[in-house]
């Protein structure tokens, strides 16, 4: 038995999936002419109430191409410090469009319309970045998968509005967040410039994401996917995984969080842990007493087979994905039960 929980990444594809990937009809789709392509962009773009939607090998690029799109080289953005593109994508923000970032130090990677308006530099300053851009990611990654209030993101996108900056959402597990708390699709398609999403994350696809925004973004997003080399031709095969994943894979997003809220009481319960994030969807964050090493509790682990991750700090990661069955569950739970770390 090899449990996997470092990411809700390492799913394989299912078989269904495959089947389905297999009869695809394909095209170029650098010519635009994929039929499977154009298909998956039209559903993700309707779903959200969008114009349109761009289909990506990956949801770094979605979030860099989104950043180049809506910022102008020595311009600032405003992101959590646990965001995704701040720490993540290899330093991409300043390398693909000269921007820095201003870190809002919120719990769970959340934060408030006043930390927004505080962050924002005073456009007749000369001396400071022109702020231009909020990013958001919802469910939050390094955040412990916690889910953003509609109300919270309506007033930050009225100070978006009043102070002339643009709105990102980092969708990457919007599929967790909508699972959790039912809000539709569209009223984020109501509230962001630009979204991006992955089907590579919780709904089991091998590959893709989608960036989606209007019209007038749209030809832009396509020039700047074919700069950063991220034009694909047959793609059609993988576009269909993603159209089989939201028709299949959303729902049983409930099964993950469920797990992981069963994890999150077992956490509670060990000796050696200071504190576990509160979970709400398929992330669970938690943290080590001073005197215990979360490099030893990966090696105790990893001698069960059970493989979680180390974010640093001495808190560690556990994801639930769809490739994490009853079984290893119960496996899982009984193997904390029987770890015995040395402080
Ligand atoms: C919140 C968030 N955004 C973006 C990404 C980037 O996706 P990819 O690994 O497809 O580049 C990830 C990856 O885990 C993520 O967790």
């Amino acid at each position: 038995m090899n449990v996997n929980l470092i990411s809700d990444t390492v799913t394989k594809p299912s078989k269904g999936m495959l089947d389905f990937m297999l009869n695809a009809s394909v095209g170029d789709d650098v010519f635009k002419n994929d039929p499977t392509v154009n298909q998956l962009e039209l559903k993700v773009a309707d779903l959200f109430g969008m114009e349109k939607s761009l289909f990506f090998p990956s949801g770094t690029m979605t979030n860099q191409t989104a950043i180049k799109i809506l910022t102008n080289p020595g311009d600032q953005l405003i992101c959590s410090k646990y965001s995704h593109v701040y720490n993540y994508e290899g330093g991409g923000v300043s390398f693909n469009s000269g921007v820095s970032c201003k870190l809002i130090d919120g719990e769970g990677g959340l934060f408030k319309a006043k930390d927004v308006y505080k962050a924002i530099n005073p456009p007749d300053f000369y001396h400071s970045a022109k702020t231009s851009l909020v990013c958001i990611e919802n469910t939050t990654n390094k955040g412990g998968g916690a889910c953003w209030n509609v109300n919270d993101l309506k007033e930050i996108k009225s100070v978006c509005d009043e102070n002339n900056l643009f709105y990102h959402l980092d969708g990457a597990r919007i599929w967790n967040a909508y699972v959790k708390n039912g809000i539709d699709f569209i009223e984020y398609g109501n509230l962001f410039d630009t979204i991006s999403v992955c089907l590579s994350k919780g709904l089991g696809c091998p590959v893709g994401s989608l960036l989606l925004c209007s019209e007038k973004l749209y030809e832009k997003a396509l020039k700047t996917r074919k700069m950063l080399g991220g034009g694909m031709r047959q793609s059609g095969f993988l576009a269909a995984c993603g159209l089989y994943a939201l028709e299949n894979n959303i729902d049983r997003l409930k099964y993950d969080h469920v797990r992981a809220k069963e994890i999150e009481e077992k956490l509670l319960k060990l000796d050696f842990i200071k504190k576990v994030q509160p979970v709400e969807t398929n992330i669970i964050i938690f943290e080590l007493k001073d005197t215990f090493s979360s490099k030893d509790l990966i090696e105790e682990l990893q001698n069960k087979n059970i493989e979680i991750i180390n974010m640093g700090d001495n808190k560690l990661r556990i994801v639930t994905h769809m490739d994490y069955t009853d079984d290893f569950h119960h496996y899982f739970l009984d193997s904390l039960d029987k770890i015995n770390l040395k402080s």
